[in-house]
């Protein structure tokens, strides 16, 4: 049985990636905190991802939307009454799933791992709807008037605010907007580590283009114009597939998976989504929609104010369409960390070996959370003075470890289970020679480097 996820999570939990929310208190069901190299982690791909779409594209521009919206946002884009998952429950263990769930996995559930606590299949109950937006109140008042969501998506921030970036942005058709946020969903089954949690990041751009109305056609009917949307549709698949693999996934594991008209969310012409081969089988990473002009145009004709596009050139006024490839940021922290998850026998070969297998996180140098550690080969002889010389040089621009304790097999072992790319390691020749060794974490290969080199030499090695 392949165990990858149970031995991630306990490296997570034990290396402080992951920690499940207010622990000391029981947990809180499908929320999690980030420890200190969990947020360096999510931060460092957050932060590729905003370089990637606004701050090296001419065309998207960023922006950061309220979580909290008033009501009428939600009612208008469909969220409150089209957000709807299907819950069924036990009637004899009371345990509740969405039936799409069990549709999909009908087998494992009724087989005996995921079978009823109380014996046998489960029974359940005839679906009812579920609407996993958390309720609520804006003020001190809790009435029907005050109430508003917890937002389940970043979207509806961007078209809101659509006309005013235009506008302050002076942007043209096609252009974007980037957000990353975090999104809430009052999900009926949690499950699989970040997989599916209660309160995670978005991180999505509504990349709006001319729609059929541009040119002047009817918008139904099947023209050159729509078959613009589709030509940016097909280039968002392809770029979002290329951020994922840059980050270091094996392209072996994504896989394209395009949903029947059945499976569409509410607002959605056509999605594509970016499937990863996750341990519990393959799944949705990301997706891409066209949206249309589903969005600007509800919200236009409830809100009464006027979302649609000038174009200058050619004197036509329309309602773009919308491409929107998103993908969640914890999950996408899942996928990478089971990419570069490697169990291995032992990889040092000293006499102080006494452990059975070493766990190295391949991580792509540019989102590892740290990205050079600094030892001194022993705690004397003016080594730690030195190794603390150069780890404060380094710090000025990477997020380096000094670490003395222990052997220094041991301490290779430490930095390779975090991901760390490279390890310095300041021995006695280093006084002498003004050099140090420079260990690779996945080649285990060391290299003689002068001191004031390194800023260079890392410089080089840790660009993206
Ligand atoms: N604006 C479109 C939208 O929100 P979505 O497919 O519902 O689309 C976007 O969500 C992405 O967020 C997904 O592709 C997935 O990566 C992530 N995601 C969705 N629900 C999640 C959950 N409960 N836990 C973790 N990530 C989730």
């Amino acid at each position: 049985m392949d165990n990858t996820l149970d031995n991630l999570v306990s490296l997570c939990k034990r290396r402080g990636f992951v920690i499940p929310s207010s622990e000391i208190y029981g947990g809180l069901n499908g929320i999690y905190d980030f420890g200190s190299y969990g947020v360096e982690l999510k931060n460092n791909i957050k932060k590729l991802w905003w370089q990637r779409f606004v701050q090296e594209r001419e065309d998207i521009v960023g922006m950061e939307s309220a979580i909290l919206m008033s009501r009428q946002v939600w009612q208008a884009s469909g969220h409150e009454k089209e957000f709807i998952d299907q819950l069924v429950e036990c009637k004899k263990c009371h345990m509740r799933f969405r039936s799409d769930e069990i549709a999909n996995s009908k087998v494992k559930v009724q087989n005996s791992k995921e079978g009823c606590p109380q014996g046998g299949e489960h029974e359940f109950t005839e679906p009812k709807k579920f609407n996993p937006m958390f309720k609520t109140y804006v003020g001190p008042v809790e009435d029907e008037k005050n109430m508003t969501y917890l937002r389940p998506e970043t979207a509806q921030g961007i078209f809101v605010d659509f006309s005013q970036i235009l506008t302050t942005s002076r942007q043209k058709i096609p252009f974007g907007i980037a957000q990353i946020g975090k999104s809430f969903r009052n999900e009926i089954n949690t499950k699989d580590f970040l997989f599916r949690i209660r309160e995670f990041e978005i991180a999505e751009i509504e990349y709006f283009v001319p729609s059929p109305e541009a040119s002047g056609q009817a918008p139904s009917i099947s023209s050159e114009q729509v078959e613009e949307d589709e030509k940016y549709f097909k280039k968002w698949v392809e770029e979002w597939q290329k951020f994922i693999l840059d980050l270091g996934i094996k392209k072996e594991n994504l896989k394209l998976y395009q949903h029947p008209k059945e499976t569409l969310a509410h607002y959605s012409k056509k999605t594509i989504d970016i499937m990863y081969n996750f341990p519990f089988g393959w799944k949705e990473l990301a997706g891409i929609a066209n949206r249309a002009d589903f969005d600007l145009k509800t919200h236009q004709s409830k809100s009464g104010k006027d979302l649609s596009y000038f174009d200058q050139e050619t004197g036509k006024k329309f309602t773009p369409y919308v491409i929107e490839p998103t993908i969640g940021i914890e999950r996408l922290m899942l996928a990478v960390l089971i990419d570069a998850f490697e169990e291995s026998k032992p990889r040092t070969t000293t006499t102080e070996v006494t452990h059975e297998k070493e766990i190295i996180l391949h991580l792509n140098p540019a989102i590892a959370p740290v990205k050079i550690a600094v030892f001194p080969l022993i705690k004397k002889d003016k080594l730690p003075e030195l190794a603390k010389l150069i780890y404060k040089e380094l710090q000025k621009n990477w997020l380096v470890e000094y670490d003395e304790t222990g052997s220094i097999g041991r301490r290779y072992r430490r930095q390779d289970e975090i991901g760390t790319p490279y390890c310095v390691t300041v021995d006695h020749d280093s006084l002498k020679q003004k050099d140090v060794t420079v260990r690779d974490r996945d080649t285990m290969e060391q290299e003689r480097i002068k001191i004031d080199q390194l800023p260079d030499y890392f410089r080089e090695k840790l660009i993206r």
